[in-house]
């Protein structure tokens, strides 16, 4: 029987896989681990081929492809924003990803990212605030009480220093859920009547709130002087959250310009409008917040470098704990001009040998192509899977 190999059998991370990683670890950890990584590569901001993401829009939503790449490593995200789908029992947002070899265009990893979104989105947000907030913030506004909520709220605990949280929704059943999920977190929580009231007394305002329509969640008479603004729902073209006097009140800080001119809060402004990336604060490249009146505003709308940095986060986790399953989805050939021969019913390469579910328990497996038996596979010996703490 032929033995997979890491080039032919990439790691398959479902999603109870993925579960049991993050309950494994922990949440917080696994924040503090997305942050670390996410940081880790915006701080190598200039070694990535960087593109807007393909979106493809419709009345409902859109669907969109997330690529990035440097010289060791691509990725892309496959994701869509869909508002109406909860009243249908479905997310908002879904999502999966693959990580990827360079060197070989092997792929690495395929991993459902519907949670590992909102983990990292969280991560992100509070990687942002923990740069941009006043010192000493503790009281936060959550608005938008949805799936995403529970990992803004406890990665602004965990990373920021978060001890109370504010909460609205315009569905009351969305934030007694965020309400009851948080309850053994040792947040203070506090349930509001609406925004205005939620933003009241908060250093942070965080907007996770999904409608595709130029909302106005937050206007000009809401702020305080020092607020740190964490607008996370106004993410694509004809979605914002924030009045427009709401960033021209504000220092504006971005992921990557020229995505977040077409899909965030910033479409509303002119096409010079002054903002700063936040990869540039983050190397020392550009000031964050210049004082401590100053109203900062991050206006998130997810960014492939993120999901890159989440992937490589997954993968070297999921190495670690032997988690997840090799899944046959390239074929592998004994000799790799004959692809023809996967058709051929001849011993020896017929894709009878996998198993029936074409997976394979990841601690069955060789890490590298040595184990291949008679010859069969020719793997050259360069190709060796990188060990989970290998530098990219
Ligand atoms: N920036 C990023 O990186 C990023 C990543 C993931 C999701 N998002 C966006 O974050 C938003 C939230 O995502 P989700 O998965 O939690 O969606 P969700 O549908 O699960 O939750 C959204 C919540 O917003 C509430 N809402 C809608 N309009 C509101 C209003 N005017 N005031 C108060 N609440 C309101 C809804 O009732 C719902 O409970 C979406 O817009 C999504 O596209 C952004």
């Amino acid at each position: 029987m032929r033995h997979p190999t890491p080039w032919t059998h990439p790691l398959y991370l479902s999603v109870p896989a993925a579960v049991a990683l993050v309950q494994e670890r922990g949440v917080p950890a696994v924040l503090a681990g997305l942050a670390r990584y996410i940081e880790d590569d915006f701080v190598r901001w200039n070694d990535f081929d960087k593109t807007a993401r393909v979106a493809h829009h419709t009345r409902d939503g859109v669907i969109e492809l997330m690529p990035v790449g440097d010289s060791a490593r691509y990725a892309f995200k496959y994701v869509n924003g869909h508002p109406r789908n909860t009243a249908l029992g479905l997310s908002t947002v879904m999502a999966f990803g693959v990580l990827a070899d360079v060197a070989t265009g092997a792929p690495l990893l395929l991993s459902e990212l519907t949670l590992t979104t909102a983990l990292r989105t969280a991560a992100t947000s509070a990687l942002a605030a923990r740069t941009l907030a006043r010192p000493g913030s503790r009281v936060m506004a959550l608005i938008g009480n949805g799936a995403q909520s529970e990992f803004q709220a406890l990665a602004f605990q965990h990373l920021v220093g978060i001890d109370t949280v504010r909460l609205f929704d315009i569905d009351p059943a969305a934030t007694a859920k965020l309400a009851t999920n948080l309850k053994s977190s040792g947040l203070q929580v506090q349930v509001c009547a609406s925004t205005r009231d939620a933003v009241q007394g908060s250093d942070i305002v965080t907007t996770a709130t999904a409608d595709k329509a130029h909302a106005t969640i937050l206007t000009d008479d809401m702020l305080a002087p020092g607020m740190h603004i964490n607008a996370v729902g106004g993410d694509c073209p004809g979605k914002t959250e924030l009045d427009a006097a709401v960033l021209l009140a504000a220092k504006v800080f971005v992921e990557y310009a020229p995505q977040t001119r077409i899909e965030g809060d910033i479409q509303q402004m002119p096409a010079d409008f002054a903002v700063t990336e936040l990869w540039q604060v983050l190397t020392g490249q550009s000031r964050g917040r210049d004082h401590a009146a100053q109203i900062t505003v991050f206006d998130s709308v997810g960014f492939a470098l993120e999901d890159y940095a989440a992937l490589r986060y997954l993968y070297d986790a999921a190495l670690e704990s032997h988690t997840g399953e090799r899944l046959a989805l390239i074929p592998q050939l004994g000799d790799p001009k004959n692809l023809f021969g996967l058709l051929a019913d001849a011993p020896g390469m017929g894709t009878s040998q996998a198993p029936a579910s074409g997976r394979w328990p990841v601690e069955a497996q060789p890490h590298d192509g040595r184990h291949a038996r008679n010859g069969e596979h020719r793997a050259p010996q360069r190709l060796r899977e990188p060990s989970a703490h290998e530098p990219l």
